[in-house]
């Protein structure tokens, strides 16, 4: 699907070639690729200002049929990201003329000021990643995702990066399967139903999976997820992903991801605005799953699990009460002061089950836990809680080059007291409607011990109301390609 090319204009037949223009510099150093370039400034309507775009047909000289130029702007301020948002709207616009295969011409990396591996992946990144419609529920059949995308490189850049286009095609495949699974409505993914879709991904992937039922459940004592669950007509279900290529090496990261098939609060019944888009509270579970399906074959050198705990919040005769007092898994017991903050208690049971049972050197959750994570950072950002300053780097520097936004928050230690009960271990709602984004990762703390734990919220970006550049609107994957590059970097930090 996504392949390089040396073959320039004039070489071979080309159907639609994509060309990246900046205003004021040239950055291709190819001259039959300048060439064009300077037909297309030499017209009034085109001058390669940002997003600027203009195309032009059947250029015989150069077997062409289509040639679309799109401004990037000025050369000092071109960014990677600007790389794939130019990828990803061309992409876009081919999948929306009904055209099959587009073939991008990657600029001179030295000519616009980045690193060469990093013009090469951000441009597949912002073209595999806008290659997806969800077309599960509605036949699209004038949108068809491309069959062929090319980029045109440098002979010596076609023999150095050529190994690294199956990852990104890999890595952005998972991504589109991790905004399928959010995509999909809350009645086609119920915690039993939604289990086996992670299994059959999981198994698929050649990993090694495990299906934990109610019964199970019970026995290990994950009083919470059952708890959360109890309204509903769907039981909890936990599916375990495990990828030990080395099993007698000791590093063992696990990954946690909150799966709330749909949230509606519970008997803390949300208003009817809030209730708008809750299928999305299984994001964190559909990250890590997916996240999870890429590692056979990628030859990381660590072992990794990934932990889903699956429930539904609803409210009904079976419902979990205000007030109630349950068991967790770690045997502390917690005040539910409001069944709608359930993303801290079925991570509670599933973060203390990860440490028992893998003693992993890293664990990092990742959920849609706070509204309060939304008010504060934006719909665009996650944010990271851990106090281990290595990891905390390791995360926000992966957000920087995948342009999946993480931003560093506090964990104040005096801050604990607002989540003090009177009759239990702790209670599930603060005593202080702010600061909730950091109240929630101080509940989640209690459960993860001493071990190096951090916690991704991604109540914002893991959904978006509109699409982008790259990314249709709905779920987003947003973490997949983060939690892939924060792996490599635990490989080569702990190997
Ligand atoms: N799933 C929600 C958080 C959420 C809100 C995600 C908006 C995405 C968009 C979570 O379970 C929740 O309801 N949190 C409550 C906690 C409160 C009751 C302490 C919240 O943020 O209001
Ligand atoms: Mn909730
Ligand atoms: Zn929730």
């Amino acid at each position: 699907m996504l392949e390089l090319t040396m073959h320039l204009p004039g070489q071979v037949a080309i159907d639609t070639l994509a060309i990246p223009v900046c205003e004021d510099a040239d950055i291709h150093d190819s001259p039959v690729i300048q060439q064009l370039v300077s037909k297309a400034v030499s017209l009034e309507e085109f001058s390669g200002k940002a997003r600027e775009s203009l195309t032009l047909y059947d250029l015989p000289e150069t077997d062409i049929h289509r040639a679309v130029f799109f401004g990037l702007g000025k050369q000092a301020d071109i960014k990677t990201e600007d790389l794939r948002i130019f990828s990803g709207k061309i992409v876009n616009k081919c999948i929306s003329a009904g055209l099959d295969q587009v073939e991008l011409v990657v600029p001179t990396p030295r000519w616009v000021g980045l690193e060469p591996a990093m013009v090469v992946r951000t441009m597949a990144e912002g073209a595999v990643l806008a290659n997806h419609v969800f077309d599960y529920y509605k036949d699209l059949r004038d949108k068809k995702p491309l069959k062929k995308i090319r980029l045109l490189v440098k002979p010596t850049d076609y023999q150095l990066y050529g190994d690294m286009m199956s990852q990104i095609v890999r890595i952005c495949r998972a991504t589109h399967l991790a905004r399928n699974w959010v995509n999909i409505p809350a009645n086609d993914k119920r915690p039993e139903h939604f289990a086996e879709i992670l299994m059959e991904a999981g198994n698929k992937a050649g990993l090694k999976t495990r299906l934990l039922d109610t019964l199970r459940l019970e026995r290990m004592g994950c009083g919470a997820i059952l708890a959360v669950a109890g309204g509903s007509q769907s039981p909890a279900r936990m599916v375990v992903m495990e990828h030990f290529p080395n099993r007698k090496s000791a590093a063992t990261v696990v990954l946690v991801g909150k799966g709330v098939t749909f949230d509606s609060g519970g008997l803390h019944l949300k208003g009817s605005q809030n209730l708008q888009g809750m299928k999305a509270d299984m994001a964190g579970a559909a990250t890590v799953a997916a996240t999870m399906t890429v590692l056979p074959g990628m030859e990381l050198g660590l072992n990794v699990v990934g932990i889903m705990p699956l429930v539904e919040n609803m409210p009904s005769g079976t419902a979990l009460r205000t007030g109630d007092v349950i068991r967790t898994f770690s045997g502390k017991s917690v005040e539910v002061a409001n069944t709608d903050a359930e993303g801290r208690l079925i991570l509670a049971d599933a973060i203390g089950y990860g440490l028992k049972t893998y003693d992993p050197v890293v664990i990092i959750d990742l959920a849609t836990l706070t509204g309060a994570c939304v008010v504060a950072l934006g719909e665009k950002m996650a944010a990271v809680f851990t106090h281990d300053r290595e990891l905390e780097k390791a995360i926000f520097q992966a957000g920087q080059d995948t342009f999946e936004r993480c931003w560093p928050m506090p964990l104040p230690e005096d801050y604990k007291e607002y989540l003090k009960s009177n009759i239990a271990d702790i209670c599930n709602l603060p005593s202080t409607r702010y600061g909730g984004a950091i109240t929630a990762a101080l509940f989640l703390k209690e459960f993860a011990g001493n071990s190096s734990w951090a916690h991704i919220d991604i109540a914002g970006p893991a959904f978006a109301k509109k699409g982008s550049a790259y990314c249709g609107p709905g779920g987003t994957g947003f973490g997949v390609r983060l939690l892939w590059q924060v792996l490599k970097k635990l490989a080569v930090s702990l190997g």
